[in-house]
């Protein structure tokens, strides 16, 4: 499809230009929205030609050449790698996974805030992160009324188009214009005091229209772009992250014959990362039927189970698939309308929905430890690995709040389940069941120590079990009290890590 078939209003169509032109219209020292959440829908050719420009900046001795970067959620290297490796982000929000930006920000180079993924719309639109002076959002193309057709991603466009002083658009050419009309925008305002309920009772409930709107005055430049989505791959299930799943079948099978979940079971939520999608892939052969999703991210995983006529519908911010499955399920688009919908992440990850509709949270997590404490983002306490993404949004208000890893990490060297965590994301409250390899503790109900006993023996690697049972006596006498802990010893867990330089 042409170019002039994709921008259909003609003031825009007027605004076209070079990447790099409309790159030298971003001053450094900008906030810039960006759109992409996950390796879907990030614009690919500003951002790179931006970081070129940033790059020559430095080199001509501007020392401070960078920018302000927003997003859905984590992008792409053409994004988010080529910014960082140009040194060109100042600060970054609110979650990422880029090799490059994640050393930098461990190094103290680039500053992060890492926000619940539903907290980020509104709280730039309280004007608590400040103001916005950029959007660069990829669309697959322009209405004649300026209305935009989202790309593969939502995430917070909306949310940037809205608050921008000015806009770029990225046309891509590559996005298959068969997307038009899979995603569903909430209008209207969302701020207190005027804010009403969600009136959405269904995950394949549509309460919005499918396109973008932004006003065209605000549009600096229209970009054209032909090239894809960078997918990455998922990791093959394996033995682990089949055992995972194997207990996570069998616990919901067990909560469907107590009568305390319907057989087909309640909207489901996935996370990020190679052990949530191959658990989505295990229930494929899982014996629940009709079952719906409303979660961010729609992974290959639960692309098996919409295949397999086990999954009814997904509502998702996001199509985070890998390379062949993203072309499989665009060619098959005209199929999988009717089972797929795109949001914004303030719906998606919208507190009131997720309670609502009782979903089943199943989170990866780094470590927990044995009170239900869970860490989601910092390697030993301090080296963020991505971020807290929607992890939060979920745990807290989910029927079931499930967080999974396997029992150990780099070989058997590092125990996932430890006595204190060493960074807190999640904390007793917000965690109800943990599961690995091993086994599944329900810590529904229990008391701290009742908890740290299930855990202990249900999940810990047997490697670890009795240097941990060794530690809960020992708190237990020594300490005692509600929590027991040896404070000093619980910290000192992770120290003994970091000497040994195997982390
Ligand atoms: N100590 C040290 N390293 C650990 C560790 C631990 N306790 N647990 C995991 N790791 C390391 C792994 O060794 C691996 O390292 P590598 O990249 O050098 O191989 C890395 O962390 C990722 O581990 P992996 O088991 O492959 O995890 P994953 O792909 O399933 O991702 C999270 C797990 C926690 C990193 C990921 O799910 C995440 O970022 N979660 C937070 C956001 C979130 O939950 N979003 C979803 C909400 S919708």
């Amino acid at each position: 499809m042409a170019a002039d078939d994709r921008i259909r209003h003609p003031g825009l169509a007027a605004r076209v230009m070079q990447a790099e032109a409309a790159a030298t219209l971003i001053e450094p020292g900008a906030s810039v929205g960006m759109s992409g959440f996950t390796a879907a829908g990030y614009p690919k050719a500003v951002p790179q030609a931006l970081a070129h420009r940033l790059a020559a900046l430095h080199a001509a001795g501007q020392a401070d050449a960078r920018i302000s970067l927003w997003t859905g959620a984590s992008t792409a290297p053409e994004l988010d790698g080529a910014l960082a490796q140009a040194q060109g982000i100042s600060l970054r929000l609110p979650y990422q996974s880029d090799p490059t930006c994640r050393k930098q920000i461990n190094e103290g180079r680039m500053l992060y805030t890492d926000i619940h993924l539903s907290h980020v719309p509104q709280l730039a639109r309280y004007g608590s992160l400040g103001p916005l002076d950029w959007a660069v959002i990829e669309v697959v193309g322009i209405l004649p009324d300026g209305r935009l057709i989202p790309s593969t991603s939502v995430g917070n466009n909306k949310t940037w188009l809205d608050l921008a002083k000015r806009v770029i658009l990225e046309v891509n050419l590559a996005q298959s214009p068969a997307l038009e009309g899979l995603h569903d925008i909430q209008t209207g305002s969302d701020l207190p005091p005027h804010r009403q309920p969600i009136p959405l009772t269904h995950p394949a409930d549509r309460i919005g229209e499918p396109y973008l709107q932004c006003d065209p005055d605000k549009v600096a430049a229209v970009v054209i772009t032909h090239q894809r989505d960078r997918h990455g791959a998922f990791d093959p299930p394996n033995a682990t992250s089949s055992a995972i799943a194997g207990h996570l079948v069998e616990f919901l099978r067990h909560e469907v014959a107590q009568q305390r979940l319907p057989a087909d079971l309640l909207p489901l939520q996935s996370g990020v990362g190679n052990t949530a999608n191959a658990v989505m892939a295990a229930l494929v052969k899982a014996p629940f039927t009709n079952l719906t999703a409303f979660t961010e991210v729609l992974q290959d995983g639960m692309l098996d189970l919409l295949d397999a006529g086990k999954l009814q519908f997904v509502s998702a911010a996001a199509l985070s698939l890998s390379a062949e499955r993203a072309r499989a399920f665009i060619g098959r688009l005209d199929h999988y309308r009717k089972q797929v919908v795109l949001r914004p992440q303030g719906i998606s990850n919208h507190p009131e929905l997720i309670r609502r509709l009782g979903v089943i949270a199943m989170n990866a997590m780094i470590e927990a430890d044995l009170y239900g404490n869970v860490n989601s983002t910092h390697i030993m306490g301090t080296r963020i690995m991505n971020g807290i993404g929607g992890s939060g949004d979920f745990a807290r208000n989910a029927f079931l709040s499930i967080f999974m890893s396997p029992s150990t990490a780099k070989d058997g060297a590092i125990s996932c389940i430890v006595p204190m965590v060493s960074h807190h994301d999640h904390t007793e409250h917000d965690v109800q069941v943990i599961v690995t390899e091993q086994g599944l503790a329900d810590l529904r109900g229990l008391a701290p120590t009742q908890r740290a006993a299930l855990v202990i023996e249900r999940c810990a690697h047997p490697a670890y079990r009795d240097r941990l049972r060794d530690y809960l006596a020992r708190a237990r006498k020594e300490g005692g009290q509600h929590t027991p802990h040896l404070l000093g010893e619980a910290l000192g867990w992770h120290a003994n890590y970091v000497r040994s330089g195997k982390m």
